[in-house]
């Protein structure tokens, strides 16, 4: 039984959350909010604990988890050498959406860092995420709340739809604000690397630290596991529109319907009268696409459609977080000035 607690993400009763960090310290999995998406915690110094948190998510053992803390303090805990470069993020960004990758504590749980050297850290900017963390008085190391795979959850049904049964508790703190994960960013080195990128920008981290390296897709590889694995989907078949006017979407769409039923998810009013087709329009934004992409992709889903075909937006700024979700998620991706469709590796 997973039990489900609503709380006003404002002023979170202090009872539920005093619960909810008992059970993370007798190495129980509580899925709670932060302001990206919600997280799926544990002890992170508790092995045991951390391996349900593998075992609930069906999660490559690989793929190395972000630990969250609430203060300086319990940082000391999961990381040492926290350089100079890690000092300046962390005054400027936390609590907020950067994950920073820094050398490993040794009391750290090891499948956390699945074998790396190094720990994912951050403090979320979130009330019931700081106050569960307050009340627990360890390191929470929490994976996005969804099962392996699939799209990350934005509101706590999503979390039930996944590991409702498999986990004890989920602290229901409505939507997240920002709708997809945190920038990942390396510094435990002398050449800091964006693993993931996200809503904290490559300008607003060049304008604190100075020069990022481009992270190749080998280097990228090797320095963030979860890069490997598909990511983000739903079941239907995603394509991407990386460009294209409303005429050549309604063409994809249509030569998709001939097969089966469709969904769309764009900014752009598409017009086709079949009852096989579903539509969802968002706004032309990265704030919108970021709050509703995941929530869109899930509802989609359950229309059991045969494809769900989604239009990208521009890359700028916090867009470009955007398209990289996207990119994972497609199994194809098209666009207008291209005469033939490009295959994407799933
Ligand atoms: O916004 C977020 O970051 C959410 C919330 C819950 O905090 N969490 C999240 O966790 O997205 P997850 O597990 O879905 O993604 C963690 C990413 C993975 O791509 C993983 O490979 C990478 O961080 N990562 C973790 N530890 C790492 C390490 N030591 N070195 C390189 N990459 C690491
Ligand atoms: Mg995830």
């Amino acid at each position: 039984m997973t039990q489900v607690i609503r709380l006003d993400p404002e002023r979170p009763r202090l009872d539920a959350i005093e619960q909810a960090a008992s059970i993370i310290l007798e190495g129980g999995l509580v899925a709670f909010p932060t302001e990206t998406v919600y997280g799926l915690g544990a002890d992170a110094m508790n092995e045991g604990a951390v391996q349900r948190i593998f075992e609930a998510k069906g999660r490559p053992a690989d793929n190395p988890l972000i630990v969250h803390v609430s203060n300086r303090e319990m940082l000391e805990h999961v990381a040492i050498d926290v350089n100079e470069r890690a000092q300046l993020l962390i005054e400027r960004f936390w609590p907020g959406p950067l994950t920073l990758i820094l050398k490993r504590g040794s009391r750290v749980a090891p499948s956390v860092s699945a074998g790396l050297p190094t720990v994912a850290a951050r403090m979320p900017a979130n009330t019931i995420a700081l106050e569960l963390l307050r009340a627990a008085g360890t390191p929470i190391a929490a994976p996005s709340a969804n099962s392996s795979g699939r799209p990350s959850p934005t509101v706590a049904a999503h979390v039930l739809e996944d590991l409702g049964g498999r986990i004890d508790m989920v602290l229901d703190g409505g939507p997240t604000k920002i709708g997809i994960e945190s920038t990942v960013l390396d510094v435990s080195d002398d050449s800091p690397a964006i693993l993931r990128p996200g809503w904290v920008t490559r300008e607003m981290l060049i304008k604190v630290i100075g020069p990022i390296a481009e992270a190749t897709s080998q280097d990228e590889l090797r320095r963030s596991p979860g890069t490997r694995y598909r990511h983000y989907s739903p079941r239907a078949k995603v394509v991407l529109i990386e460009s294209g006017s409303r005429d050549f979407i309604e063409r994809v769409c249509r030569q998709r319907l001939k097969a089966g039923a469709v969904g769309f998810i764009g900014h752009t009013h598409v017009e086709i009268n079949d009852e096989l087709f579903h539509s969802l329009l968002l706004a032309d934004d990265p704030r919108s696409y970021a709050s509703s992409i995941y929530a869109a992709l899930r509802e989609m889903d359950e229309s059991n459609l045969l494809a769900i075909v989604v239009e990208g937006i521009g890359e700028r700024g916090e867009g470009a977080a955007v398209m990289d979700r996207l990119r994972k998620a497609a199994s194809e991706s098209v666009a207008e000035d291209q005469v033939d469709y490009t295959r994407r590796t799933p």
